[in-house]
């Protein structure tokens, strides 16, 4: 059955062309996987401009409520839910597994080491994650090339080996200004951080805002370095 799906990934390889607009090929999605399709959303202006693209479609959506997140961002929750009327279900880490980690470690051991900080992201975002994931075929982020290296050179449509599942990102060539222009023409609700210098938004102890002339990606887990800033969620091949 896997290597079915595998094979639809490849399938769906050869129709997504230079010309296929995201809105068609979110559409494509949507009929050949009924019920089947999510989208994760973190609230950024990215992820909203996604919400407002498949507001109509039959798209779930979740995210991951880390219990670390800025109050900005349950704020942008709240007026997503209101704003599109659409259900958001919530993800949260397995208590026992945070009672036992922060009971050893104290709240904050991320900024010990690298080791500290990713089993903190293991356990309060892979894991619910794989929860998230379990009965869908297609995951769709708001992942964008500008964000990192090694976001530069990835598809839009990649086989997620991982989580065996075929991932999509609508607007990971859209520059900047695409994104914030979408979400000002269509009066979305968005995180007022991006308004302060916030460009990617993770949880509160690991983001900062960035100065002018600084990577997309120095204000995510500044202290580390830059090649081991990812958390887990996004692996590529
Ligand atoms: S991360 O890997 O560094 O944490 P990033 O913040 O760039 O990810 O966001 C990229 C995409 O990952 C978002 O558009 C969204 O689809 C997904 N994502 C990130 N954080 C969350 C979250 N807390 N809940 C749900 N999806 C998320
Ligand atoms: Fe933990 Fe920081 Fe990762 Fe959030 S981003 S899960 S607080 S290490």
């Amino acid at each position: 059955m896997e290597n079915s799906l595998k094979n639809e990934f490849e399938k769906l390889q050869e129709e997504l062309t230079e010309g296929t607009s995201q809105n068609n090929f979110l559409q494509i999605l949507v009929e050949r996987f009924p019920n089947e399709v999510i989208f994760s959303t973190s609230f950024s202006n990215e992820d909203q401009v996604i919400t407002h693209l498949i507001k109509n479609l039959n798209v779930d959506i979740f995210t991951l409520d880390t219990g670390r997140l800025f109050e900005q961002t349950y704020e942008t929750w709240a007026s997503t839910k209101a704003f599109f009327k659409k259900d958001i279900k919530a993800y949260y880490p397995d208590t026992e597994e945070l009672k036992k980690f922060v009971s050893e470690n104290g709240p904050n051991s991320f900024y010990q080491s690298v080791e500290q900080r990713k089993a903190c992201c293991t356990i309060r975002k892979v894991h619910p994650l794989k929860s998230a994931l379990k009965g869908y075929k297609v995951w769709i982020t708001g992942l964008r090339s500008e964000h990192s290296q090694n976001r530069q050179n990835m598809p839009s449509l990649e086989w997620d080996e991982d989580n065996r599942i075929i991932k999509y990102h609508p607007i990971l060539h859209w520059s900047t200004e695409q994104v914030t222009d979408y979400v000002k023409d269509n009066h979305l609700p968005y995180n007022y951080l991006h308004k302060k210098g916030f460009v990617s938004i993770g949880c509160e102890p690991c983001t900062r805002a960035i100065k002018e002339g600084e990577d997309f990606r120095a204000g995510r887990w500044w202290w580390e370095d830059a090649n081991k800033k990812e958390c887990g969620l996004h692996i590529h091949q």
